[in-house]
């Protein structure tokens, strides 16, 4: 005989799941749905996927301190990161709304940007109903020991329900560390399990690639990509070069060395930091004519900058597509037929707060990748190419 049980944990899962696809058909046949309407979608989604998620017994749970006023990149790198420590640890994620620099800091739902992070997670305000105040244990994970990572992943294993930690540890320090690179291992097969962007990203980054004609590797004309970040840097090497910083987070691990540029890279020279940071011209298309020589059957390029200047950014273009001077430089297969720049994003006006996101996830997908060392945006793609994608070191380039 059938029996019809009424399960509220299965009509709960069936909102989620018709919120969810709510929010894509909105997406997808209007084309110009309100921010605010996407966001308010997103929120609603996050509060019942946090209720289904919080169902399970047994569960333990983890909120870190995170910061917040910085740009995405280092939002989303922390994100990543804290969430890896959780799983890692056996505890669920408790996660945060991103703190949106560009607006004032207004807080915006992070399943709107990141997928991976909120599945299976809870947020903020979930956590504060079932973790009450006297079920909180408040700790800190900050340690001199050079093995900060595994210190804190034993702590967190403890058996207390409801944690918070009231301490930063993503310090400069921390990223810079050796310890940082040893995390490298586990952190791909993280990446490669639980790295995903919101649907919309992942819609308008398949539109741009139409659109623009950068084809993703296999089945069609493939295409570069080469991330300039100028803008601030232009007073920030000089900064750094001071400090004697070596190159940021996965952009310093030892299986990039030869994917350098030469000379070689010296952090204690401050003539070698700058010429990372801030590249000339001339090295900018000594990069590119490394990769163009070793793939002559690549045309097509996409420069990834935030406000190069464009007498700048004409001169390049025109030394790429010019094939006199490539030939002088040893292209074989001859110059570069399309170039394409990030303002050429197929992007509507609703949709700006993805345009990084959108720079990433088009970096991401090129055949080959030119960044810069000391860039959070450069080092993303390429931890995700070679993480979430195992893509070759040799398509990566920093110059
Ligand atoms: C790096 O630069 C410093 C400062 O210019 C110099 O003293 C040192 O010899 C350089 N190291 C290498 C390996 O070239």
């Amino acid at each position: 005989m059938l029996s019809l049980n009424y399960s509220p944990k299965l009509f709960r899962i069936c909102l989620g799941s018709a919120i969810i696809t709510l929010t894509g058909l909105v997406f997808f046949w209007s084309r110009r749905p309100s921010r605010n309407m996407m966001y308010d979608l997103h929120f609603n989604s996050e509060a019942e996927q946090s209720a289904e998620v919080a169902l399970t017994t047994g569960n333990r749970y983890v909120k870190f301190k995170q910061l917040n006023g910085i740009g995405f990149n280092n939002q989303a790198q922390e994100v990543l990161l804290y969430h890896h420590l959780a799983l890692e640890s056996n505890r669920i994620y408790v996660y945060q709304p991103l703190s949106w620099l560009p607006r004032n800091n207004e807080q915006v739902p992070l399943s709107a940007f990141l997928a991976g992070p909120t599945a299976g997670s809870i947020n903020e305000a979930h956590f504060h109903k079932v973790c009450s105040w006297r079920d909180v244990v408040h700790i800190k994970l900050a340690t001199n020991s050079r093995s900060q990572w595994n210190h804190a992943k034993q702590v967190l294993r403890g058996g207390e329900r409801c944690i918070v930690v009231d301490d930063w540890i993503m310090t400069w320090d921390f990223l810079a560390s050796p310890d940082f690179s040893n995390i490298w291992g586990s952190f791909q097969e993280y990446l490669k399990k639980h790295f995903e962007w919101s649907l919309p990203i992942k819609y308008i980054a398949d539109r741009t690639q139409r659109k623009l004609g950068l084809l993703p590797a296999r089945g069609g004309e493939p295409y570069m990509a080469l991330h300039l970040r100028r803008g601030d840097f232009e007073g920030h090497c000089p900064g750094l070069a001071r400090k004697q910083l070596g190159f940021t987070t996965w952009a310093s691990l030892p299986i990039l060395l030869p994917s350098i540029l030469g000379p070689p890279f010296n952090r204690t020279d401050p003539v070698s930091v700058v010429q990372h940071c801030y590249p000339s011209l001339d090295r900018i298309f000594e990069a590119i004519t490394v990769q163009a020589r070793r793939n002559p059957h690549i045309h097509r390029l996409h420069i990834l900058h935030d406000a190069m200047d464009e007498r700048q950014y004409n001169d390049l273009v025109t030394k790429l597509k010019d094939p006199a001077q490539t030939a002088r430089a040893g292209w074989t297969g001859g110059p570069m037929q399309a170039i394409t720049q990030s303002s050429d994003i197929p992007i509507q006006k609703c949709e700006r707060d993805w345009e990084v996101c959108l720079d990433e996830e088009i970096g991401r997908r090129a055949a080959v990748f030119i960044g810069n060392g000391y860039s959070s945006l450069s080092s993303q793609i390429i931890a995700l190419r070679l993480g979430a994608d195992r893509g070759n070191v040799e398509d990566v380039m920093l110059y």
